[in-house]
């Protein structure tokens, strides 16, 4: 890496003021300073978790993305790194887009996108690759990039590649792109040596009835990763993908652009079994997911995503000069062909711990045990039957977002907080009495679990504390059993 590139991202690092910001986070991967978004090269190793991640230390006033790199114990406590790849070649001088790790001869190796723009307003994309030995320096491949140009039929939108070995030596890439028609599809790439790659072809879904043949005009970051089904032995091939330009279905893909999934079997370049796809979050901000690599067989899936999405750096952290942060970690299984999502938040790193009792009636009545907190997790369960609903709010009379729940329904308000993007969504919910329900807090950040994380909601969450900022009320005479609240603060 060049010393100058690298030197500049440090030193920016250094000057910045983002710890400061009250709405800087406590257990979720925030950027030291600029802008963050998709992750990168996820990777389990020696017993350690690194998150890289898309970084654009000097946003807004330059765009030049980096590879920024934090690494975690228990994907609670994060530390930052000197950013591991920094767009310092020829074919990615304005960008080191996004990628993954894969593992080769027990060395952890990358996969990106090489990123070059012109003065006409082209770009090229080329996919490159990286290795580290120790994963605090990182050497970029002599031979990159290794695939220099899209393939016949298909624009510069080529990128995000996912690499991984096939059962019989060889290696996979999965890609992101946009054929001549402007429509997205992925792209299937296979090579026995790394450097020479020969196109495998689409991948396809015979079973879906042509709903992926026209989706969207740009897949980005596709993924094809293998998840446990939650009752027993069976491993499902799930695909996980971005299609920008996905049209709205009648409820969910509101956001600008979709993260999704697809549960199947992988045969050859065909996702058989497929016959529909899911927003994987249903919240405001959630994209560009992947999961760890994990050279340890029969650990869990684990995937991170970022908390943000295109359409909204205009955020009140631009103050401290960063903005965006990464989803909390999940583990994945499917559950009757859908996913499930366990967040993975060590609540033993929590300060406190409580069983607050909780009487809820019409008034908002603060949670007790949280007073003066701005990170922490709550559990409960709640009794939802019909013409009932429970509502928690976060943060002061003027300043709060509303997560409402009822029999059908989930309800997330941020109209009244102080994010520019303020706005209500509701999602339809499969009646039962009784729900569990998990919410992380983490300073301007909320993620909601339900029934075990069937349903995930992530969303940005600027809000102003009084000391008792947290209150719950219902009406109807619902109950919120078995409280548990934890704070990080
Ligand atoms: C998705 C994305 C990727 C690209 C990266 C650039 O958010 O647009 O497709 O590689 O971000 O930062």
């Amino acid at each position: 890496m060049s010393e100058n590139t690298v030197a500049a991202a440090i030193s920016a690092m250094d000057a910045s003021e983002s710890r400061r910001d009250p709405d800087y986070p406590l257990f979720h991967v925030a950027p030291p300073v600029g802008r963050l978004n998709d992750p990168n090269g996820l990777i389990h190793w020696h017993g350690e978790y690194h998150t890289f991640y898309q970084f654009s230390p000097f946003h807004p006033d330059r765009k030049l993305v980096y590879w920024g790199h934090a690494s975690s114990p228990d994907l609670t406590r994060w530390q930052h790194h000197t950013p591991a790849l920094a767009p310092d070649s020829p074919y990615d001088r304005d960008g080191v887009y996004s990628g993954t790790a894969f593992m080769h001869a027990s060395v952890p190796h990358f996969a990106y996108t090489g990123n070059v723009r012109f003065p006409d307003g082209g770009r090229s994309s080329s996919q490159c690759l990286a290795r580290s030995y120790d994963l605090e320096t990182f050497t970029k491949d002599d031979q990159n990039p290794v695939i220099p140009e899209p393939p016949a039929g298909y624009t510069q939108h080529l990128r995000d590649p996912q690499v991984w070995q096939d059962a019989d030596g060889s290696f996979r890439m999965c890609l992101g792109a946009q054929r001549f028609d402007e429509t997205g599809c992925a792209l299937l790439y296979r090579s026995t040596d790394l450097q020479c790659w020969n196109l495998e072809g689409e991948l396809n879904f015979p079973d879906a009835e042509g709903l992926f043949d026209a989706l969207g005009y740009m897949w980005e970051c596709p993924a094809l990763i293998r998840v446990p089904d939650e009752s027993g032995d069976l491993i499902h091939d799930v695909l996980l993908f971005c299609p920008q330009g996905a049209p709205p279905r009648r409820e969910g893909f509101e956001n600008v652009f979709p993260a999704c999934y697809a549960v199947g079997r992988l045969e050859g370049t065909s996702l058989r079994g497929a016959r529909d796809f899911y927003e994987i979050d249903r919240g405001f901000e959630f994209y560009a997911p992947q999961v760890f690599t994990d050279p340890q067989p029969g650990n869990p899936t684990v995937m991170q995503a970022w908390a943000g999405n295109a359409a909204e750096d205009d955020q009140p952290s631009m103050r401290f000069g960063w903005v965006h942060l990464m989803s909390l970690a999940r583990e994945l299984r499917v559950r009757d062909g859908r996913l499930v999502q366990r967040p993975l938040v060590d609540l033993s790193e929590a300060t406190d711990s409580l069983t607050p009792r909780v009487d809820v009636s019409a008034r908002p009545g603060p949670v007790l045990g949280l007073s003066g907190s701005r990170a922490f997790a709550l559990t409960c369960e709640v009794d939802t039957t019909p013409g009932t609903s429970w509502t928690l709010r976060i943060g002061s009379d003027s300043c709060h977002i509303q997560i409402t729940l009822a029999e059908t329904s989930l309800t997330v308000d941020r109209s009244q907080s102080r994010y520019p993007h303020g706005e209500q969504r509701r999602v339809t919910l499969d009646p039962a009495t009784r729900r569990s329900v998990e919410v992380f807090h983490d300073r301007s950040v909320t993620e909601i679990f339900l029934d075990g994380g069937a349903l995930a909601f992530t969303l940005r969450s600027y809000v102003e504390f009084p000391d008792d900022g947290v209150t719950l009320s219902a009406t109807g005479g619902v109950v919120a059993q078995d409280m548990i609240v934890h704070r990080f603060d």
